[in-house]
């Protein structure tokens, strides 16, 4: 027979109780006559009442002296009264523990009934579903575990749903470039010319980019990429960084200066991912540093760590985005940045992953619009 929480508690208590009224009759039994017999041992020494009498069964009255027939039919006649009394307060006690019994054994199981309704409505893709967390025992405890746990189902659907909208809406900017030009094409109204030709080509590759970095995004943020950690000297690094960009920065006429401590440890980390978010931040700085500015790539040790910075003299981002830069897809000024060599916004993304992940943090600061800004992150030195 399959029975629920609730009827099993009401049972057991009911077990427990019928037990209890079971010892109590026994002991009452058994402990009776010795206590009624010295009872009126007490009261006959005090001089009160007509003495015990022969008591059945128990061969107590002959010993006592002077107690005659009458106190054993005494005897006899209150224990009758002591046995209806008991179950007279047995059956008081049976009726008010089944209903105390009843209405706890409601109250434990109402909370377990709720969290088994919700977890089936979570299961089902209702990820709002919470259940009354109150209380700071243990069935508390877990309703409020329960509600945190949909609350972070909740969150990551959300991401889900808003990371397929925010993909679709990138997409569909290098895809309506690619068909509008290939029905100019057709239709004679583009000339078929290199410029065209480029046109599509460069959306294509907007589009190849971009697939890209949503792959490499989704290896980091899963968390699938592998650290190839080793002793990595940061001043190495530091010079390869610039040295890739070194031709962009001039051909833009910034420049870009190296800061390096004389003497700086190894760190341990993946050569070639802290190759990519240093070259990450510097082609930033670079894109968003109009010409005549200036970058500056810094490294310093701080206790156990070390202190990598980006500064440069550019556009700068406003306070209200400082905080939102590193989000997906996040750009202070979409148009802007489409023009100005049409990033996606998931640089920063996948730089701030890369540097937690090894157990750093990466932040912005600028002082508003036109001042510049600065980008740092850090390493643990062990
Ligand atoms: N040095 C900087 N100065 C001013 N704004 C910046 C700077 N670096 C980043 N930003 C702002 O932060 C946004 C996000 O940067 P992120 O590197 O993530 O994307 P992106 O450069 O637009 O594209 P990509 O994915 O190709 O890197 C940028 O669009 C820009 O608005
Ligand atoms: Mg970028």
């Amino acid at each position: 027979m399959k029975l629920n929480l609730g009827t099993k508690l009401f049972l057991s208590n009911l077990a427990v109780l019928l037990v209890g009224m079971l010892v109590l009759v026994i002991v009452a039994q058994f402990s009776l006559v010795g206590a009624y017999g010295r009872h009126m041992a007490m009261m006959n020494g005090l001089g009160i009442g007509s003495g015990m009498g022969n008591v059945p069964g128990t061969g107590m009255g002959r010993g006592q002296g002077g107690l005659g027939q009458a106190g054993g039919a005494a005897f006899l006649n209150f224990r009758s009264g002591f046995y209806e009394a008991l179950a007279w307060a047995g059956l008081a006690a049976l009726a008010v523990a089944l209903v105390a019994s009843l209405l706890m054994s409601r109250a434990l199981a109402a909370p377990l009934r709720a969290m088994m309704t919700a977890s089936q409505r979570v299961a089902e893709g209702h990820y709002t579903e919470r259940v009354p967390a109150g209380g700071s025992d243990e069935l508390g405890q877990l309703a409020g575990r329960f509600n945190s746990m949909a609350e972070k189902l909740e969150q990551v659907e959300t991401m889900r749903r808003r990371l397929i909208g925010d993909v679709a809406h990138e997409m569909r900017t290098p895809l309506t470039a690619i068909k509008g030009s290939m029905e100019g094409l057709v239709d004679g109204v583009l000339p078929a010319s290199p410029q065209t030709f480029d046109q599509v080509a460069a959306e294509a590759e907007r589009l190849n980019r971009l697939v890209d970095d949503l792959q490499e995004h989704s290896r980091v943020e899963s968390g699938a990429i592998v650290m190839d950690l080793e002793p990595v000297s940061l001043a190495e690094v530091a010079g390869m960084a610039c040295k890739r960009l070194e031709r962009a920065y001039t051909t833009k006429d910034v420049s870009l200066t190296l800061d390096l401590p004389v003497a700086l440890p190894p760190v341990r980390a993946d050569a070639d991912r802290l190759l990519q978010v240093l070259t990450s931040l510097l082609h930033n700085a670079l894109q968003y540093t109009p010409a005549g500015g200036s970058v500056s790539l810094s490294v310093e040790r701080r206790g156990q760590e070390v202190f990598v910075r980006v500064a440069d003299t550019g556009i700068g981002i406003p306070p209200e985005h400082v905080q939102q830069i590193f989000e997906r897809f996040y750009r202070v000024d979409k148009s802007r940045s489409r023009q100005a060599g049409g990033g996606s916004g998931i640089g920063l993304t996948i730089a701030k992953h890369l540097v937690e992940t090894r157990g750093g943090r990466l932040w912005a600061e600028s002082a508003g619009e036109g001042l510049g800004s600065t980008f740092t992150f850090t390493l643990p030195l062990k």
